[in-house]
């Protein structure tokens, strides 16, 4: 099945458990959570102790997306704040490879993202070694922006690299993701749709959540 991680980004922070809770119930597999420095993308957003305070009240599993410069310097913060996915930016740090060992050693999930413009070949050493690949497919930094339609092509090849060479890891998209959209994306190869604004602007979030859940995973 579809696996569906509603973004906080579009929640109302002054109420956020609530926003968490209403998720929750909602059916959502993962809760994703966007982490900006004002730095690598335009925008700040919240850090490890926001984290750490959801932690101690959902059960959810955390899906942490680091959009910021030089994450290594924060891994262990994100961890130790309840991150059961640590997703970084192979544009973000020098050493990814490194990087990906040290979330792993550190007890998290590692998945790494790409921009729109970064081409699949940037995973080529590492794609053994990740959880997940994150396909953005919006440029970092907003909730509520338009999905770019060109990143289609781009998870179809990377689905195929992946069935080529015979391995487990899931492939997540993210941004511009709607009930209109859905089926594509996840015709294309998705594994793991992440939903901001089509979730938290909906009247009905359990609805949205149920129809990206029930789409024919391919
Ligand atoms: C964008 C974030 C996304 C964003 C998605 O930089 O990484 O997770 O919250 O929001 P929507 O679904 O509204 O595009
Ligand atoms: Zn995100």
């Amino acid at each position: 099945m579809i696996k569906v991680a509603p973004s906080i980004l579009s929640a109302d922070f002054s109420r956020l458990y609530d926003e968490v809770q209403k998720v929750e119930e909602a059916g959502a597999d993962l809760l994703h959570i966007d982490v900006m420095d004002g730095h690598f993308v335009p925008n700040i957003t919240i850090g490890p102790p926001v984290i750490c305070c959801l932690r101690k009240k959902s059960s959810l599993p955390f899906d942490v997306h680091l959009m910021i410069t030089s994450p290594e310097r924060y891994v262990d913060d994100f961890i130790k704040a309840g991150a059961d996915i640590l997703t970084v930016h192979v544009e973000s740090t020098i050493h990814i490879h490194r990087l990906i060992q040290t979330i792993k050693e550190k007890g998290a999930l590692p998945a790494v993202a790409l921009n729109p413009s970064t081409p699949l070949s940037a995973l080529d050493y590492i794609l053994e070694e990740i959880y997940m690949v994150l396909i953005m497919t919006v440029n970092p930094g907003f909730g509520g922006q338009t999905f770019i339609k060109g990143m289609l092509n781009k998870i179809n090849k990377l689905k195929d690299k992946i069935v080529a060479k015979n391995l487990d890891v899931l492939i997540q998209v993210d941004g511009g993701i709607n009930e209109k959209n859905a089926r594509e994306i996840v015709k294309a190869g998705a594994d793991v749709l992440v939903a901001g604004s089509a979730i938290y602007n909906a009247q009905d979030p359990a609805c949205v959540i149920r129809q990206l859940k029930n789409l024919p995973h391919v």
